[in-house]
């Protein structure tokens, strides 16, 4: 999020606007949690992850007289336009404060990728680097020992991370919870890989799923409450997939997406999300978006299924 805001702020400045950053999202305008930014102008804040505003999940945005008390502590203190960075939750702020007649453009920033109208949200793609880095190096035990690993990956209603990560970490199998796993094919896949070659195994499972525990549990009991030939072991990648320094990919998404946002505000562009679409950046309606579930891609389904990774049956099945 720290390039976005560095893009807000320099590209406010340039067109001679004041910037003004709320700290700790919503709760910073109920806490008059405000600060005046650009003067010197933000340096040293490409290369870090997380929020120099900080955030919050505010409860006051959850009633329609919270969101009613913060438009009008905006409009008092002056304040035009408003750029709002974050997930779903933020981004229901956004729209709500629109419908209330402040002028808003959202940023899609969630590593879950949940976001419909936006091919990739900030911060997905540092995630999905850093779980890379941590799957490629507990396959060098797993190989080793010839284990089988179940990684658990973020993302609470959504899959993305975890196939994406399954496809370019080589795992054999992806589940995810747009999509039923099918546990007997998932047993007897570690059985033939185990039988056949003593190969070792990775699976990949969204957290939205079910806890690691308890995947494992159930992976017993489908095979009939016996232990496997293979060591099973579980790691929990946690909260360092959130953190750290954002990808070259990050960088350039959080810049394109904060400037697109101060351009898009000063032509008087409200009530939209900046978004990216084959390729270019562009504004999709806020209205469109909120609420929508995003399906993963057709091509990314395809290319898992091609790639020979089991990641179980379409819902509608
Ligand atoms: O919404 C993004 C997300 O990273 C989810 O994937 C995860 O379940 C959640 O946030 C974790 O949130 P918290 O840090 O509040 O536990």
């Amino acid at each position: 999020m720290n390039p976005a805001i560095r893009a807000v702020v320099r590209t406010a400045l340039q067109h001679e606007c004041r910037v003004v950053g709320i700290n700790n999202g919503y709760d910073g305008i109920f806490d008059g949690n405000f600060e005046e930014l650009g003067a010197p102008l933000p340096v040293g804040m490409l290369d870090r992850g997380g929020t120099i505003l900080q955030s919050s999940r505010c409860k006051r945005f959850y009633q329609p007289e919270g969101i009613d008390a913060a438009r009008n502590i905006l409009q008092e203190r002056g304040i035009q336009g408003l750029v709002v960075i974050g997930g779903d939750g933020s981004l229901t702020g956004a729209l709500e404060l629109t419908r209330r007649g402040l002028p808003v453009v959202g940023i899609p920033a969630s590593i879950d990728n949940d976001m419909a109208g936006t091919d990739m949200a900030i911060g997905v793609d540092t995630a999905a680097n850093t779980i890379m880095e941590l799957v490629d190096k507990i396959r060098d035990t797993a190989r080793s020992h010839r284990r089988c690993f179940l990684i658990e990956v973020m993302g609470r209603n959504s899959g993305y991370l975890a196939l994406t990560t399954a496809i370019s970490c080589g795992a054999e199998i992806a589940v995810i919870p747009e999509y039923f796993y099918n546990m007997e094919r998932v047993v007897g896949l570690l059985h033939e890989r185990f039988q056949k070659t003593r190969d070792n195994s990775i699976i990949i499972l969204a957290e939205g799923v079910c806890d690691a525990g308890t995947f494992i549990q159930r992976m017993k009991e489908a095979n009939g409450g016996r232990e496997f030939e293979q060591e099973v072991r579980e790691t929990v990648l946690g909260h360092v997939q959130r953190g750290g320094s954002p990808t070259h990919f990050d960088r350039m998404l959080g810049s394109r997406f904060g400037e697109l946002a101060v351009t898009g505000l000063l032509q008087q562009e409200t009530g939209c999300m900046t978004a990216l679409s084959k390729g270019r950046t562009t504004f999709v309606e806020l209205e469109d978006v909120i609420g929508r579930k995003k399906h993963p891609a057709p091509e990314l389904i395809r290319l898992a299924r091609n790639l020979q990774i089991e990641f179980g049956d379409p819902m509608e099945v």
